[in-house]
């Protein structure tokens, strides 16, 4: 690709990701509180003394290589990167966006696609899937990035 149709790429994307968040971006924030707060009763149905969620446990989730799962899969960030802000990779080496809400506002708003990819993303490096204190605790650390 020349270096120019890299630019342009560049361009259109930082449009599309600046309109996108000026148009829906509030609307977005309020989805993801919604989900956020639907952990929050699911945590609190578990009866373990749920308090709150946290950003830093969030991050420790995110940022922790379990390594209790799929051999090419130790931790979260090998394939979302070790930078919340940074773009991803499948293992296949299909790129993915970046995990901070600020960077991709159109995430974490449709509770199918999180529960799938939570599901899927716990089993493979957990070798379990998450509770819904991890869930909160990760989605709160990813609104704040
Ligand atoms: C094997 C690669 C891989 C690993 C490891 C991985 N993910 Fe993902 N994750 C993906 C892909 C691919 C998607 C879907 C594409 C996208 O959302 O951009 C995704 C999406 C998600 C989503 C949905 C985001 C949304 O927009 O709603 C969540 C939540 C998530 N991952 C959490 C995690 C957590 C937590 C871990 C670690 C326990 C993890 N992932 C580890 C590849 C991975």
């Amino acid at each position: 690709m020349s270096f120019f149709a890299i630019a342009r790429l560049l361009i259109v994307a930082a449009v599309a990701g600046g309109s996108a968040w000026s148009a829906n971006g509030p609307a977005n924030a309020a989805m993801m509180q919604d989900n956020i707060e639907r952990y929050r009763v699911e945590a609190k149905a578990l009866g373990q003394g749920f308090e709150a969620f946290s950003a830093e446990r969030g991050r420790i989730l995110f940022s922790s290589s379990p390594a209790a799962g799929k051999p090419d899969t130790p931790s979260c960030t090998a394939c979302h990167t070790t930078d919340p802000a940074g773009v991803g990779q499948t293992r296949a080496g299909k790129e993915i966006a970046p995990m901070a809400l600020s960077r991709t506002p159109d995430r974490y708003i449709d509770v199918k696609k999180i529960e799938k990819w939570f599901r899927r993303n716990c089993n493979s490096v957990l070798g379990r899937e998450c509770t819904p204190l991890e869930k909160g605790d990760f989605l709160t650390f990813m609104a704040s990035q």
